[in-house]
């Protein structure tokens, strides 16, 4: 497809967003606002000195940076205000639905108490589902270089806001901090009735997955892009419908893939995996789901058949429930047939 017009299809799509850290929205130029009103100084000088050292060769480097801009959040307005920035960046891209991270250990570990952070987020997702009609999921992120005593601690934290928080995830330094390591602590989120999520395979090995699946009992996996590794594995995720949350920018930009060429993602559709798109953190890898949609299409030629794919399958691995996903779906499918005329 010509460039404009697959823009213009991409832009048209009524699309869930999955797999999005709040914290990883953070523009630098808001950054630089917050900061300045908290009288916080940055290390670096500039919006555009700032943006420079955005280049990263692994996951490691980028949370190193991601942390460090995350420190300027300290009152409810800060997480109101990037929750809102985010909310309105998408709604103009047609995401009709999301389902957000946040992570509360690197709030709280610096002092900023939980309610402080969830109040912020919470106030803007609301305002989005009132003025944009857009729906809604808010998951809480375990950070898993920290100890799972800490993650019991946040849970705790959680409990008054148990109507607001959908589920929870484990997120931050993967290789060398498996599934495993927050059994007990994923055992006790889905007691009090949380869904559950982790990232696995970003940069790890299957065996992660395969922790995340069998002992965490996971829900969907994020990202998953080592599962064609082990052809035992895609069959166990086919079968259980498992979602697949890939973030093609991201995964580009934190060297998992040297090149968008060699994204797995349209062998996996091909597979018939649950795989999705989505943009993890957007402010720092260069493109919301819109840019993540076209330049994964524009890479592996992926033709209108499979960007229909993709958004249902978005929907179909969301935690809406299923007349919502139904209503959702016939809309996709509704606007891939408008096309044609
Ligand atoms: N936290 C924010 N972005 C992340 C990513 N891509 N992987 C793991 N943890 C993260
Ligand atoms: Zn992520």
């Amino acid at each position: 497809m010509e460039p404009t017009k697959l823009k213009k299809v991409i832009q048209g799509i009524p699309k869930a967003e999955l797999h999005l850290h709040i914290e990883g929205s953070f523009e630098p130029e808001l950054m630089f606002e917050i900061a300045n009103r908290n009288n916080i100084s940055l290390a670096y000088d500039s919006v555009e000195s700032l943006k420079k050292a955005y280049k990263f060769n692994n996951l490691q480097e980028f949370l190193d940076i991601y942390y460090i801009g995350a420190q300027v959040l300290i009152h409810e307005r800060d997480f109101y205000d990037l929750t809102w920035a985010y909310l309105k960046k998408v709604h103009g891209q047609n995401v009709v639905h999301v389902e957000v991270f946040f992570d509360p250990q690197t709030h709280t570990d610096r002092g900023v108490p939980f309610d402080v952070v969830i109040k912020g987020i919470y106030r803007a997702l609301e305002k989005a589902k009132s003025e944009f009609n857009m729906t809604y999921k808010l998951i809480m992120s375990y950070l898993r270089h920290l100890n799972e005593e800490g993650a019991f601690k946040t849970l705790e934290s959680s409990m008054p806001y148990k109507d607001w928080i959908d589920g929870v995830g484990l997120d931050s330094s993967e290789l060398g901090n498996p599934p495993s390591k927050f059994l007990n602590v994923f055992k006790a989120s889905a007691e009090q009735g949380y869904k559950l999520a982790a990232h696995a395979g970003e940069e790890g090995p299957v065996e992660y997955i395969w922790e995340a699946i069998n002992l965490l009992n996971v829900d969907r996996i994020d990202h998953g892009n080592r599962c064609l590794d082990d052809e035992k594995l895609v069959q166990v995720l086919i079968e259980k419908n498992m979602g697949l949350t890939l973030c093609p920018l991201s995964n580009l930009e934190l060297k998992v893939i040297q090149k968008m060429e060699d994204h797995p993602i349209l062998k996996m559709l091909e597979k018939g995996l649950l795989a999705t798109i989505h943009s993890d953190d957007p402010a720092y890898f260069g493109g919301y789901m819109n840019e993540n949609y076209y330049e994964t299409a524009k890479a592996l030629n992926l033709k209108e058949e499979h960007l229909k794919q993709l958004a249902i399958n978005a929907f179909e691995a969301s935690w809406l429930n299923s007349d919502q996903k139904k209503k959702h779906i016939s809309y996709v499918k509704t606007y891939f047939n408008s096309l044609s005329y």
